[in-house]
């Protein structure tokens, strides 16, 4: 399983690359923005520093314009994918993108039915966002185990980036589900290295270290 950072700040992708963990890194609009960076030279930054895909969002809604704006923002560097979002024209986009050898990631994905549409369309990854299906009440896991079904069902190779993921069980589930990549903010990283146990058992260690002769 695959680990991206879902994140467009260089100190954390920095922390991330740190651990030795990081397989790529996803932003978003939202992201860039929290920066106060000019999107341009982070985005350049962003796709030197990083040894694996580098999500960039296209912000145009209309086909032609999310082919444009794409075609620009691939000559960044070799490792970008072009971040789409699920709607009708965002669609047609991908399948030409894909078609031109640009790989895509079709993101703001709210259910299987959706997924399935950007695995017709050739989409390299789709971001199922679960965090946010859980806040309304839905079960965002659930989302992800009906399209690995689908996807493996049909054979599709589009790629599951589980997005939206808020804490370990979160990509635990996405772990036991076969889910190729979750991708996660630093907090949740961290997460995952915490266990009372854990903390426990080092404490007593140490404090039985304390009585050995030295
Ligand atoms: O980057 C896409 C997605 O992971 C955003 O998640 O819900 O934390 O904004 P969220």
């Amino acid at each position: 399983m695959r680990f991206f950072l879902d994140s467009a700040h260089v100190e954390q992708i920095e922390q991330a690359q740190r651990l030795g963990i990081l397989d790529g890194v996803t932003t978003n609009p939202s992201h860039v923005a929290s920066t106060g960076r000019p999107f341009l030279e982070l985005y350049k930054e962003i796709c030197a520093m990083v040894d694996g895909p580098v999500s960039l969002e296209c912000i145009s809604l209309k086909a032609e314009e999310i082919v444009a704006e794409a075609k620009k923002l691939v000559k960044i560097g070799d490792n970008v994918v072009i971040k789409v979002p699920l709607m009708k024209e965002g669609l047609i986009a991908v399948k030409e993108l894909e078609a031109m050898g640009i790989p895509t990631n079709v993101t703001t994905v709210f259910s299987a039915a959706q997924a399935l549409l950007a695995a017709k369309c050739n989409a390299t990854y789709v971001s199922p966002f679960i965090g946010r299906l859980d806040a309304i009440g839905h079960d965002g896991i659930d989302i992800v185990s009906q399209i690995k079904t689908i996807y493996n069902q049909y054979g599709y190779d589009t790629q599951i980036i589980v997005a939206s993921v808020r804490d370990p069980q979160h990509v635990l589930d996405c772990a036991l589900l076969g889910a190729d990549i979750a991708t996660m903010g630093l907090d949740v990283i961290s997460l995952l290295y915490n266990h009372p146990l854990t903390d426990l058992g080092i404490e007593r260690f140490l404090k039985d270290w304390e009585k050995v002769p030295k």
